[in-house]
């Protein structure tokens, strides 16, 4: 296959500035390069302010780029922006539904408004695919907030897009509601959708995706395979309080540990190498008593700090 078919999405040197009026700016993108392969689910990482949502609203078509290339499904937005439209579906962050439109109703002005007519049987396989198809003649108000999340995949999902971008699929939603939303959209990706979410939960890129490109104040400072990544997080630390006292000059044998308060210790290992078996062991031998052990996973902080420290 010829290689420029094989990614769903290229960005080549995106720019965003954002004008704040007043002559004030603001420079939210800062020269983005990304290649998304397709059928991959692939995801945008990062804080609060990162720009991620400005990244899939440019490649939604929702908010004009400053400046570089964006390619969707071999579309260029600047010129064939229709056919780039026509090739995703986007699941925005806030939910946009009309209260007293049905699920069956929400579907066929989607459809409507893509111009896929007669696409009966195609809705019908819809709701059937997001659970909904009891639910079909009910008023969306009237659903759960796990049901509206659905009905707005399906909505996005309408017109068939070979790409479905999510952003935030899973902010402010309950534990048991992210796991059947996590299976639904693998679910969709089994059967041949590229899917790119962005998320700032370290677990849900853990648990989703493929491939993830970190992003950080409008630029992307790490890029790869989920797991080549997580290997760069070999890093956990241990913060573990005594029973006495240490004096400040204490030095503990055979440990890498540094004295926190006069009674708490932090060891920073990587569990590639040890474990908390072990290091405990090791401080009994220090002839210390332990009063309480508390273990801490690096989180989206510590994976940035890991990340731009070389
Ligand atoms: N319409 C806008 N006008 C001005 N600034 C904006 C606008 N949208 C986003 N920003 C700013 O751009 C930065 C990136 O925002 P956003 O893309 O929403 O980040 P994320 O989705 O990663 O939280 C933030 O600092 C935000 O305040
Ligand atoms: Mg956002």
């Amino acid at each position: 296959m010829n290689n420029k078919n094989n990614y769903a999405i290229k960005i080549e040197g995106l720019k965003k500035t954002y004008n704040l009026g007043k002559n004030n700016e603001f420079e939210a993108l800062k020269g983005i390069n990304l290649k998304i392969p397709k059928k991959s689910i692939f995801g945008l990482l990062g804080a609060n302010g990162a720009g991620k949502s400005t990244i899939i609203n440019i490649i939604a078509g929702l908010v004009n780029k400053t400046e570089g290339k964006v390619v969707v499904w071999n579309n260029n937005i600047d010129f064939r922006q229709r056919n780039a439209k026509l090739a995703i579906g986007v699941v925005p962050q806030e939910l946009v539904l009309d209260p007293f439109f049905t699920p069956l109703e929400t579907l066929k002005y989607q459809s409507g408004y893509y111009g896929v007519p007669k696409n009966e049987q195609c809705i019908e396989e819809i709701l059937e695919s997001i659970g909904l198809k009891d639910k079909a003649n009910a008023y969306a108000r009237s659903l759960s907030g796990g049901m509206r999340r659905r009905l707005m995949i399906g909505k996005a999902m309408v017109h068939r897009p070979p790409i479905l971008i999510l952003d935030e699929p899973t902010a402010g939603v309950d534990v048991e509601l992210r796991q059947t939303l996590w299976s639904e959209i693998k679910k969709l990706n089994s059967a041949g959708v590229t899917i790119i979410l962005t998320t700032h939960y370290l677990e849900e890129a853990e648990e989703m995706c493929d491939s993830l490109a970190i992003v950080n104040k409008g630029e992307i400072i790490a890029e790869g395979k989920t797991s080549d990544m997580l290997k760069k997080l070999d890093r956990k630390e241990l913060i573990i309080t005594l029973e006495k006292a240490l004096p400040k000059t204490f030095k503990l044998k055979n440990l890498n540990a540094k004295l926190i308060s006069e009674n708490q210790i932090k060891i920073t290992f990587k569990p590639s190498e040890t474990n908390e078996g072990v290091l405990i062991e090791k401080i009994y031998e220090n002839n210390l008593k332990i009063k309480n052990i508390n273990s801490v996973e690096p989180d989206l902080e510590d994976v940035f700090l890991e990340l731009t420290k070389n």
